[in-house]
C-alpha cells in the first residue's frame, strides 16, 4: 500500500516537472529572440530608378502659417462633397461626431478630447481650407494626422465637406 502510495506521488512528481520545464522552455526561448530585423537596424536602398508618383510632400504642421496659405485647387462639387463625406464618416466621425459638431458627440470623444464644433461659423471664417487641410494631413496639437491614411486631395474633399456643414 504504501509504494502505490509513493508511486503515485511520483508520477505527480514527474508530471509536475514536466510541465514546469515546459514552461521554463518557452520563457527562455521567446519569440523575440529568434533572427529578425529589428524596425530601422538596417536601412534598405531604394532600387535605383524609383521616384515618388502621385503624392505631395507634407507640410509639417510646425509650418502651419505655410500650409495656411495654400490654396484650396478642387471644387466644391457635389462628387467632392460626396467623397469628403465619405471620407470623414470613415475617419473623423469616432472624435467629431456624425454632424461635426464636436464635444462629446463623436464614440471616442468621451474617452478622448472633446472636439471644436467645426460647423461654428467664426471657426469656419477664421481658418483658410489650406490651414484646415494641414491640420488633417499634418495633424494638430493632439490630433492625429491623417497624411498616411488620406491623399492630399482626399483631404481637401473633407475640406469641401466641412465648408459645407458651416452654419449660416
Ligand atoms: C482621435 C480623435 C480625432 C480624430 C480621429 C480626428 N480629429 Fe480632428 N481634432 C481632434 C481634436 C482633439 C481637435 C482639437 C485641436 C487639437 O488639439 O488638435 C481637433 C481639431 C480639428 C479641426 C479644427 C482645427 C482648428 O482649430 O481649426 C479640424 C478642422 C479637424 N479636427 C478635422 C478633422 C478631420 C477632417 C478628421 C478626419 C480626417 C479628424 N479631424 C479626425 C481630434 C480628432
Amino acid at each position: 500500500m504504501k509504494y502505490v502510495f509513493l508511486l503515485v506521488l511520483l508520477i505527480i512528481a514527474s508530471a509536475g516537472a514536466l510541465l514546469g520545464g515546459a514552461v521554463a522552455y518557452r520563457w527562455v526561448h521567446n519569440m523575440t529572440q529568434t533572427v529578425r530585423i529589428v524596425p530601422g537596424e538596417r536601412i534598405f536602398a531604394m532600387p535605383s530608378g524609383v521616384v515618388p508618383r502621385g503624392t505631395t510632400p507634407i507640410i509639417p504642421k510646425e509650418q502651419r502659417e505655410v500650409a495656411a496659405r495654400q490654396p484650396n485647387p478642387i471644387k466644391a462639387t457635389e462628387s467632392s462633397l460626396t467623397v469628403g463625406r465619405q471620407h470623414y464618416q470613415t475617419f473623423c466621425v469616432p472624435c467629431h461626431g456624425p454632424a461635426a459638431k464636436g464635444g462629446v458627440s463623436g464614440p471616442v470623444a468621451t474617452k478622448f478630447i472633446p472636439t471644436p464644433d467645426l460647423t461654428n461659423a467664426e471657426l469656419q471664417r477664421q481658418r483658410t481650407d489650406g490651414y484646415w487641410h494641414s491640420y488633417i494631413v499634418a495633424g494638430g496639437a493632439v490630433m492625429p494626422s491623417y497624411g498616411e491614411a488620406l491623399s492630399s486631395q482626399e483631404a481637401w474633399h473633407i475640406v469641401n465637406y466641412l465648408r459645407s456643414l458651416a452654419q449660416k
